[in-house]
């Protein structure tokens, strides 16, 4: 278990990010939950690990017969039954699980759909139905690159082999016969600096999990001022700050 990852989740305790503006601008087609319809119907069992709040999985993922949506972090699955209340039609069930320990029976799942989250490819193909679908959207290590460059750390920073090619290694080694892969870039162009501050508050963009506030032990990004200024001042353009995506795709058949 990634225990300094949890503590950070059950702090957050949702994914909601409706209130930072910014828009988005994709050069790859990529669109994680209309592959997600085309692979289901209204009878689709579908299993989403690391659903966060759920705020995602209720407002996007298509009506299939069933979804279930998990996360390690109770107090995100809370949250998740919260916003539920708000979607009194959708077929839904959120449980507190470890995408690291599945404990659902072999061959249930018609589709596991996991979205900026941990995964192991095994585990997975084992509780996949037969022909059943895996797809999934990851942050890659050149994300945020030039931002991670300036502060000298962030999210898979000093990884050796890129975390895309590990699932994609590890998706192909579980069984997967029909195996897709795909670079996504995205910019994303944040309307203040202070839109753009929450988000590397709120992700691990720029985390390394190392640092420890010392008052009270508990986890806290700190963004130095004249770096994060530094970075504003030299990426200001026409729609807002821009901040270069770099994700991923891969959608695998068993
Ligand atoms: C970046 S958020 C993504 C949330 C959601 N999938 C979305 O796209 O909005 C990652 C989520 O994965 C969860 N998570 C991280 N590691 C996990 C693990 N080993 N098992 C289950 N959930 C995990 C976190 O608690 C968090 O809610």
């Amino acid at each position: 278990m990634q225990e300094d990852e949890l503590k950070r989740y059950e702090e957050i305790g949702n994914w909601d990010f409706s209130d930072i503006k910014y828009t988005t601008k994709q050069e790859s087609k990529w669109d994680f939950y209309q592959i997600i319809k085309n692979v289901t119907n209204s009878t689709s069992l579908l299993l989403d690990l690391g659903t966060g709040g759920g705020e995602k999985a209720l407002e996007f993922i298509p009506d299939v017969g069933m979804i279930i949506g998990t996360d390690f972090s109770s107090k995100m699955i809370e949250t998740a039954n919260k916003n539920k209340l708000n979607y009194p039609n959708k077929r839904v069930k959120f449980v507190c699980m470890d995408n690291l320990n599945l404990t659902f029976p072999n061959n249930l799942f018609d589709v596991v759909c996991a979205r900026h989250t941990i995964i192991d490819a095994k585990q997975i193909y084992n509780v996949l139905s037969d022909s059943g679908y895996l797809i999934v959207e990851g942050v890659d290590k050149y994300d945020c690159w030039e931002l991670k460059q300036l502060f000298g750390r962030g999210q898979a920073f000093k990884d050796e082999v890129s975390i895309s090619q590990i699932d994609l290694e590890n998706i192909k080694k579980a069984g997967f016969k029909k195996v897709k892969f795909e670079e996504i870039i995205q910019y994303e162009y944040y309307k203040t600096k202070d839109d753009l501050l929450a988000l590397l508050l709120k992700t691990p963009i720029l985390d390394d999990f190392s640092e420890i506030a010392p008052s009270n032990n508990v986890h806290k990004t700190y963004i130095e001022p004249e770096l994060f200024n530094k970075y504003v001042e030299s990426h200001k353009k026409e729609d807002g700050i821009e901040l270069k995506r770099v994700l991923y795709e891969i959608v695998a058949q068993k």
